[in-house]
């Protein structure tokens, strides 16, 4: 099969290549194009890939490079929708993917092209949770991997990937100038190394937009009330990936208005909201990151500007709120809910509170789980405490 990229900002078709994918004239992450062929949602299909088999870059799911990843569920969130006043609150939970985080929709995808095109080994560089995904669909699948995390990654994060037998290499540096290094480690040593903004990996976090169309139903997207996507933003993939998948539904007629996204940052580092403020374009580097978000401390998303450039397609916005706001939502989340989440999805909910009251639908996107990142809770809000025995 002939895989063909395109350029969202010239429109440029380029033939795939894997270690640097790239527009030469932009710098902006080139995209699948599936060429000019129909696509349809195949109504009959049991899974949710047979579904949407057209919108997928892969020759066909192979369950055996699946670890389970997808349909998560999407909670009405009853008792915080009535404290902040809007009742249509939702959380799509994606902490219910294998690794405990939504980079698994973007790796099973990665991974399958990493065997159909013949590589023996994968890599990848992160915060974190994609370490983790990326070995242990390496390990499935039966590849070396090679991972790069940043320094001062929690323990948890870095044992979730080396238990899986990769090889894991804690990095002092600038992490935006590791993303480029790693992709010429991978030329020279022909490691696929599937980074954030990969674009078999967008085309994977499509899937969980798929799940929320067919979960609120084609009504939802009439127009007649508004549908609300939170989602947490560092490079900028995910955010981008959940757009495609609507603009794709867009385009087959199967909803007539997309939901508005609100891409949220840490307001400590958020070069992408600063950018949407201010109307500018290119994404500047933020200078000097400070916020406990670690999954979404990006300080130069290299997605940054496509993903402005898709969330004024859906008149969307991006949103940033402080450390206070972001704790504070990651206890009520967990307290009130049910759900312990990472600092870096809370941040949705702090955002969705921002707007105060409304009558239409908000998902907030859970991407990774509480349990990664325990260390940064607000441990001063837990009621835990000591006795002996016969002092109860
Ligand atoms: C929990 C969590 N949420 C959100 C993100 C942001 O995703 P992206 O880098 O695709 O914008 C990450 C990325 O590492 C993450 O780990
Ligand atoms: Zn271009």
């Amino acid at each position: 099969m002939m895989i063909a990229l395109e350029c969202p900002a010239c429109g440029n078709a380029y033939p795939l290549d894997i270690h640097w994918p790239f527009c030469p004239l932009h710098g902006w992450p080139l995209l699948i194009h599936y060429g000019a062929k129909h696509r349809r949602i195949r109504e009959s299909a049991g899974s949710i890939y047979e579904r949407y088999a057209d919108f997928l870059p892969w020759r066909r799911f192979d369950p055996g490079l699946s670890l389970g990843e997808g349909g998560t569920p999407l909670l009405p969130l009853h008792r915080l929708a009535a404290e902040i006043g809007r009742p249509g609150l939702l959380a799509k939970n994606e902490m219910m993917n294998p690794t405990g985080s939504f980079k698994d929709r973007g790796t099973v995808v990665a991974m399958t092209m990493a065997v159909e095109l013949g590589f023996r080994s994968v890599g990848t560089i992160s915060t974190g949770n994609m370490a983790g995904s990326t070995a242990a669909y390496a390990a499935k699948a039966g590849l070396k991997s090679l991972i790069y995390v940043k320094d001062g990654t929690s323990r948890e994060k870095i044992t979730a990937a080396a238990i899986h037998g990769a090889s894991v290499i804690k990095v002092r540096g600038d992490y935006p100038a590791l993303f480029k290094r790693s992709f010429e480690i991978g030329r020279a040593r022909n490691i696929f190394f599937m980074n954030s903004v990969d674009p078999f990996r967008i085309e994977g976090y499509k899937v969980a937009g798929f799940e929320i169309f067919d979960a609120l139903g084609p009504s939802a997207f009439d127009g007649r009330r508004p549908v609300r996507i939170f989602v947490p933003v560092s490079a900028g993939g995910h955010l981008i990936g959940l757009i495609r998948a609507f603009f794709d539904l867009k385009e087959m007629g199967a909803i007539r208005v997309p939901p508005r996204f609100v891409g949220v940052q840490a307001a400590g580092c958020a070069p992408i909201a600063r950018a949407f403020v201010r109307g500018e374009a290119p994404v500047r580097r933020f200078p000097r990151p400070r916020t406990i978000a670690h999954a979404i401390s990006n300080p130069f998303p290299p997605g940054g500007d496509l993903a402005l450039r898709y969330l004024r397609a859906v008149h969307g916005t991006m949103s940033a709120v402080t450390e206070r706001e972001l704790l504070r939502a990651q206890t009520e989340l967990a307290s009130g809910e049910g759900l312990f989440c990472d600092p870096a999805s809370a941040v949705t909910l702090a955002a969705a509170r921002k707007l105060g009251p409304g009558h239409g639908f908000d998902v907030l996107v859970l991407t990774g789980s509480g349990l990664k990142t325990v260390e940064d809770v607000n441990s001063a809000a837990l009621d835990v405490n000591e006795r002996d025995l016969d002092n109860l």
